[in-house]
């Protein structure tokens, strides 16, 4: 676990001029892989001839000289695997009764093989739910006591073809325990909302996370499902195939959000280590109402992402079917929510929302109302020495190539 606990609601006290400078930092705008700063995005579903039932959920977002494609899965436990080519033309190629056999290695592949530069993905093995209400096991950083785990490869999960919305670019997997003896999930659902976009900008819900035609966002929601205890607080464990044993890095950082969410807030991102890097971000907070706001924004937890062996782990299919069995796994835990806080049982409510990408992960920047404020708030002296230097050297630059060619 990290040490302390992140701040959900921002972090309102705080040295102006250093929040300036964190935030001209921070000032870069989100940039496309290998140059590509448009793309055509859709959204598909691909069944298995004989079955229709069994699917998967194809993103192929292609721009001038490059594709990514996210393949959704629900065979075993969900997972995507994302991949970036370099090439408009790179396709997905499944073998369906190699895919469904004891051997599925070598059954799914994006081709041609040597266009691609990055693939990865994420596996969604097990719900974890803590009872959080004895304070002697919740001290440490430690959620509570773990009631057994919910494996996700064996719930149920419905046909994905049904929420299909190709003009929204969404699909969502809605599953449930496949064996519910104590009916926790009667009236309840896991769901693993996914949405893709055409271009840059923010979506209209918190946590409004920045998004680009790169990347996809991924929603998980827990709704309706009975908890064991009084004060249950979930958790989401995670894993990643890595073909040496090196895990991405986890990085915590400040980035500025200005009229969309006040304040400085924290950013928190899995970085592979690749170029082009893939990476998977997400605000340190989950929303216990459906209609989100800070008011029920509890805590999100991330514990570092350490390896695991391979045999732990419930397998998916796509996983081994692209990166054959013989890969190694990291795993990091989600634990949303505290022993003090709002509770997932106040509204049965539970949600998280991360961006999954490939290329420069995109960055907050400032909004024109925010650099007004600041001018008001922090005087115009501050901005006028910062702005006044950074001019001056453009005006120096200029001068030396406009003076050059004369020279
Ligand atoms: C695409 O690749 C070609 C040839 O390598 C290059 O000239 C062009 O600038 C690239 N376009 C983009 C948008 O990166
Ligand atoms: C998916 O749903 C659409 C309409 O809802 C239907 O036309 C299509 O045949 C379905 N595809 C599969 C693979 O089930
Ligand atoms: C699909 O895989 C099976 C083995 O599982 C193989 O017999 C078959 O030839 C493959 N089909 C294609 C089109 O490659
Ligand atoms: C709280 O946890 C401690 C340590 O596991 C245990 O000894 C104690 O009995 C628990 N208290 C309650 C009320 O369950
Ligand atoms: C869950 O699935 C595993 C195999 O993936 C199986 O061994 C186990 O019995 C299942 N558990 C339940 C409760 O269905
Ligand atoms: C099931 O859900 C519905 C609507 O979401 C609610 O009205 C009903 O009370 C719930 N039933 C139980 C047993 O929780
Ligand atoms: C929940 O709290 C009630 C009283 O507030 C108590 O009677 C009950 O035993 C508690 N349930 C659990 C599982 O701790
Ligand atoms: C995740 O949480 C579970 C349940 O508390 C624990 O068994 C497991 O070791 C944790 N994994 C990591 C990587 O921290």
């Amino acid at each position: 676990m990290l040490g302390e606990r992140p701040r959900a609601r921002g972090v309102p006290a705080r040295c102006h001029c250093l929040l300036l400078l964190q935030c001209l930092l921070l000032l870069r705008a989100p940039a496309g892989l290998l140059g590509d700063q448009t793309r055509r995005v859709s959204l598909e579903v691909i069944p298995e001839p004989k079955d229709p039932s069994q699917n998967l959920l194809h993103i192929r977002a292609v721009g001038v000289n490059s594709t990514i494609h996210y393949i959704w899965s629900s065979l075993g436990p969900p997972a995507v695997l994302f991949v970036a080519t370099d090439t408009p033309h790179s396709v997905l190629s499944i073998n369906w009764s190699s895919l469904l056999s004891p051997e599925p290695e070598g059954s799914l592949a994006v081709l041609p093989a040597k266009s691609v530069r990055f693939s990865s993905a994420l596996i969604f093995p097990r719900l974890f739910e803590f009872d959080s209400t004895n304070s002697s096991e919740v001290k440490d950083g430690s959620p509570g006591k773990p009631y057994p785990p919910y494996l996700l490869a064996n719930f149920s999960w419905d046909d994905v073809n049904s929420t299909l919305d190709p003009t929204m670019l969404s699909a969502t997997f809605q599953g449930r325990p496949s064996k519910d003896p104590l009916g926790a999930f009667s009236n309840g659902s896991l769901a693993f909302k996914v949405h893709a976009f055409s271009g840059s900008g923010r979506a209209a819900h918190l946590p409004r996370l920045l998004h680009t035609a790169d990347t996809s966002q991924l929603e998980m929601v827990l709704s309706g499902a009975v908890p064991q205890g009084n004060h249950s607080l979930f958790g989401l464990e995670v894993a990643i195939p890595v073909l040496d044993s090196e895990c991405p890095q986890l990085k915590e950082q400040d980035s500025i959000d200005d009229e969309y969410c006040p304040s400085v807030f924290q950013l928190a991102q899995l970085l592979w280590h690749s170029s082009p890097e893939g990476f998977l971000q997400w605000r340190p907070v989950a929303f216990s109402q459906k209609q989100p706001d800070w008011k029920t924004a509890v805590p999100c937890q991330v514990s570092r992402p350490g390896p695991t062996l391979a045999t732990l782990l419930p397998q998916s299919r796509i996983v081994i079917a692209f990166f054959g069995s013989s890969v190694n796994f990291c795993t990091f835990n989600l634990t949303f929510g505290d022993s003090t806080g709002p509770a997932y049982e106040d509204q049965r409510y539970l949600s998280w929302s991360a961006l999954l990408g490939i290329g420069i992960p995109p960055v907050d920047s400032f909004s024109p109302l925010v650099l007004g404020i600041m001018v008001a708030v922090l005087g115009a002296p501050a901005l006028l020495l910062v702005g006044g230097g950074l001019s001056l050297l453009i005006l120096r630059h200029r001068r030396y190539s406009e003076y050059e060619p004369i020279s």
